[in-house]
C-alpha cells in the first residue's frame, strides 16, 4: 500500500500531500509530488484523498460501512506515516472513521468547543491544544469514529496506514447550489408579481407581506420536482473524472455479450443511489451526477447495478430490458462500468 501511495501522489490528478516535522517545523507538499527524498524526512505523514477512486482493492475497506447511505459517504483518504509523525492535533468538519492498517498509532479526541487555531504553515490548520476524553493506542483492525468539530491527534508509534472513511454533510451554500443549477437550466424559474397589491400609506413601508411571499417564491421552486432531481444529482455527484472509451461500445455489442455471459462491474470508487418515485422522488438511478430512469419491471436489474456486484445474466431471473441495457452502455461508454476480470 505504502508503494501504492507513493505513485498516486505523483499523479496530478490525484490530491495528496506530505506533511512533516523536522526539528518542531512543520512543512507541507502539496501533490503531485517528486522529490520524495528530500521531503520524506523527518516525521513524515503522506495524505492521499479519493484513494477508493484509483484503487479498486481498497473497497473491502468501505464495505464494513454500508449501513451508512452511498451518498453520504464522501471518500476514503489514506495515510502512511512514519514513527512519532502525524499531521497535529485540529478540528474536521465531517464524520470520519479512522481505521487503523498497518502499525500502531495513539488517537487522541477532545470534546467539541472554543479553540484557538493556529498556522505553523499557511497549509496546516491545527488548534493550540484540548483534553483529551479519548486517549487509545490502535492496532492493524481497530476504529476510532470522531464525529464532525471533535479535535483529534493521531501520534505515530510504528509505520502506520491509516484508512479515513470521511463523510459529507452539505451547508446550506451547496443546497443553494443545486437549487442555482436548476433555475439556470430555466426550470421554475418564477419571477415574482403582485396584481393583488392594495394601495399602502407609505411608499418607503416594507410589509411582512411582502417578503413573506418573496420567501415563499422560493419556497415552491425548493418544493418542485425541478429541486428534487438537481439535489439528487449532487447526492449523487462523486467527483469520478469521465473516462470515456475511445470508441463508443454499441448497445448491440453489450446485448451480446451480456447474453454470452460477459461480466461488469462498476469502475473503482463509482457508487450509484437508486429512488423509487415514491413521495415525491423520481424513479431513477443516479450515477456521479446523471440520472437515468427506469420502468418498475427493471427494478432488480437496477438493483443488481447498484449494488455495486459483479453483474451478468444470471444476476437476476428475468432477461434484462432493452432500456436497462441502454444505461448499462452509456455508463459503459461514460468509463463508470467497466468489463469485469475476475
Ligand atoms: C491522518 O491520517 O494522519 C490524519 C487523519 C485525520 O486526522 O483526519
Ligand atoms: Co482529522
Amino acid at each position: 500500500m505504502k508503494t501504492t501511495l507513493l505513485g498516486l501522489a505523483q499523479e496530478a490528478e490525484v490530491d495528496a500531500r506530505i506533511i512533516n516535522n523536522i526539528n518542531g517545523n512543520w512543512h507541507v507538499e502539496q501533490g503531485p509530488i517528486e522529490d520524495f527524498d528530500r521531503l520524506c524526512k523527518g516525521k513524515w505523514t503522506l495524505l492521499v484523498q479519493g484513494v477508493d477512486k484509483y484503487i479498486q482493492d481498497v473497497s473491502p475497506i468501505l464495505a464494513p460501512f454500508s449501513f451508512i447511505p452511498n451518498w453520504r459517504l464522501d471518500d476514503l483518504m489514506v495515510s502512511f506515516a512514519t514513527e512519532g509523525a502525524g499531521v497535529g492535533a485540529h478540528i474536521d468538519q465531517y464524520d470520519v472513521f479512522l481505521v487503523q492498517g498497518k502499525g500502531k498509532r495513539r488517537w487522541r479526541v477532545g470534546m467539541p468547543g472554543e479553540y484557538k487555531e493556529t498556522f505553523p504553515h499557511p497549509k496546516l490548520r491545527q488548534i493550540e491544544g484540548f483534553d483529551a476524553v479519548i486517549d487509545v493506542v490502535v492496532e492493524p483492525g481497530d476504529v476510532v469514529y470522531v464525529p464532525p468539530g471533535w479535535p483529534h491527534d493521531g501520534e505515530t508509534v510504528e509505520d502506520s496506514l491509516t484508512y479515513s472513511v470521511g463523510y459529507r454533510a452539505p451547508d446550506n451554500l451547496q443546497l443553494a447550489e443545486s437549487l442555482a443549477m436548476m433555475l439556470d437550466k430555466g426550470e421554475h424559474n418564477f419571477r415574482y408579481t403582485d396584481p393583488q397589491r392594495t394601495l399602502q400609506n407609505a411608499a418607503y413601508t416594507v410589509t411582512p407581506n411582502d417578503v413573506a411571499s418573496l420567501k415563499q417564491q422560493l419556497i415552491e421552486a425548493i418544493n418542485s420536482e425541478g429541486f428534487t432531481r438537481s439535489l439528487l444529482e449532487a447526492m449523487s455527484e462523486q467527483g469520478i473524472p469521465e473516462y470515456p472509451l475511445d470508441t463508443d461500445v454499441s448497445l448491440e455489442q453489450i446485448a451480446n455479450e451480456f447474453a454470452a455471459g460477459i461480466s461488469f462491474a462498476p469502475a473503482a470508487g463509482v457508487r450509484a443511489l437508486v429512488s423509487y418515485g415514491k413521495q415525491g422522488l423520481p424513479r431513477a438511478l443516479f450515477v456521479n451526477g446523471s440520472q437515468f430512469e427506469f420502468a418498475n419491471s427493471d427494478r432488480e436489474w437496477i438493483e443488481a447495478l447498484a449494488s455495486g456486484d459483479v453483474l451478468n445474466a444470471t444476476s437476476c431471473q428475468d432477461a434484462p430490458s432493452f432500456t436497462f441495457l441502454e444505461t448499462l452502455t452509456t455508463l459503459i461508454n461514460n468509463g463508470y462500468w467497466e468489463w469485469y476480470e475476475a
